[in-house]
């Protein structure tokens, strides 16, 4: 994770994050664990509470335990034991929040200890959503950046992380060849773009379906075949949702499938493809690889991965290490500026600064040896001004 190295080198020498007291509450994976590492580099006393009981890896949370500057609170694998967790980490009252769902200013705000919060992170859509309508209600008692928000992170995380990893999840369950493949995809968002550029590069024939007529014509325009969702069903090998949506796959599109078309989800949630509506048209179902099932449906096979789970996730190891660097990075360096700028920010929740990202993506650059240009004085002034000064001899 080259650009978190960057960023807790920087920490580390300017000592920012100095006497910040930082309850960070994430998925407790080896990335979180260099995050939490990068944080008490830079001069934070770090507590850690994992963002779902089931999502912390043993030896991660052991490695933490191991950190001079890091209490470990772990969840007991219950929603009971996740509160009580979550209420530890709100009795160390922190000075900075790293959330993932808000789930940490919930208990904050519960057991009055959100008022010694400078700001605070969050890193979900579901959690900015929470955190605005408590803002909304003058109930938010500390300013929130939504780091989920901004342009880096829908290119890292919708974007590359998701393109990729979908496909992982599928190669690593189905080995299809994608080239020569025909591959649907349903909703042609930051997801459904990644994975069909994905996918086209591997060697397949793309078809996207959308319902959004602009999105649509993007689609049209980067190469793709446009066509409506029935067509491309009884037309693709692979069908892969991005929606958002529900029932985005039904037994309508399951009626008319090529025989051994396969079907995955990508989308958040399990509710894209209707997997009851498929057990319910089958004749016949078998699992014939782990998360691989097999369903006969009128003398044909169609493939469901995954039980329709958000594939990368459940097949795959979500996001690549190179994703959760950029992300983190950003976490990191939020931190540092909420704990020198936030005492001055309304408690509501704000767009991260743009030379957040402008610095990240610098490192970013840097960390790859990439190299760029610069506008010259003599440019930037035409830009402002519109008009050509004389060149200079
Ligand atoms: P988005 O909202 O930008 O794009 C979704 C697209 O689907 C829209 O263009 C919409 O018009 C289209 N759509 C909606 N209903 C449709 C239907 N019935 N048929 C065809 N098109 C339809 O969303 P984004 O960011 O691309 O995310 C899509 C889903 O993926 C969400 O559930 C999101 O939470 C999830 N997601 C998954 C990730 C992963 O790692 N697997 C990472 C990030 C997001």
């Amino acid at each position: 994770m080259p650009v978190l190295r960057r960023v807790a080198d920087r920490l580390e020498l300017g000592g920012q994050l100095g006497g910040a007291r930082v309850g960070v509450c994430l998925h407790g994976t080896a990335e979180t664990a260099a995050l939490v590492r990068a944080l008490v580099r830079g001069g934070a006393t770090v507590d850690f509470v994992p963002s779902n009981p089931l999502a912390v890896h043993a030896e991660v949370a052991a490695a933490l335990q191991q950190e001079p500057g890091v209490e470990v609170h772990l969840a007991a694998g219950s929603p009971a034991g996740h509160e009580r967790a979550l209420t530890a980490v709100a009795d160390r009252t922190p000075t900075v929040v790293i959330d993932d769902g808000a789930d940490l200013a919930r208990v904050l705000h519960a057991a009055g200890a959100a008022s010694a919060v400078i700001g605070g992170t969050e890193g979900t859509t579901t959690g900015v959503l929470r955190l605005r309508s408590l803002a909304e209600r003058d109930e938010l008692a500390y300013p929130v950046l939504a780091v989920n928000d901004t342009p880096i992170r829908h290119l890292f995380d919708n974007s590359l992380g998701t393109g990729q990893s979908v496909l992982d999840g599928l190669l690593r369950t189905t080995g299809v060849l994608l080239a020569g493949s025909r591959v649907a995809v349903f909703g042609y968002g930051a997801c459904g773009r990644a994975i069909a550029l994905r996918a086209h590069g591997l060697g397949a024939t793309t078809i996207v379906c959308e319902v959004d007529p602009i999105r649509a014509l993007e689609a049209r325009m980067d190469g793709h075949l446009v066509v409506p969702g029935l067509e491309a069903a009884a037309d693709a090998d692979v069908v892969i949702t991005a929606t958002g949506a529900i029932d985005v796959l039904g037994t309508a599109h399951f009626e008319v499938m090529r025989d051994g078309a396969i079907l995955a989800n990508a989308g958040h949630f399990d509710v894209e493809i209707d997997v009851a509506g498929l057990a319910g048209l089958a004749s016949a179902r078998r699992t014939v690889r782990p998360l691989v099932d097999e369903f006969d449906v009128g003398g044909r096979t169609v493939v469901l991965v995954a039980e329709g789970r958000v594939i990368n996730l459940a097949a795959a190891d979500g996001h690549p290490a190179g994703v959760m660097d950029l992300l983190f990075a950003g976490q990191a360096v939020a931190a540092a500026w909420l704990t020198e700028h936030g005492a001055g920010l309304s408690p509501e929740v704000h767009a991260v600064p743009a030379a957040i990202d402008v610095d990240l993506a610098r490192l970013a650059l840097d960390a790859q040896g990439v190299r760029i240009d610069e506008l010259s004085d003599h440019q930037r002034r035409y830009l402002v001004n519109w008009s050509p000064e004389p060149r200079s001899a």
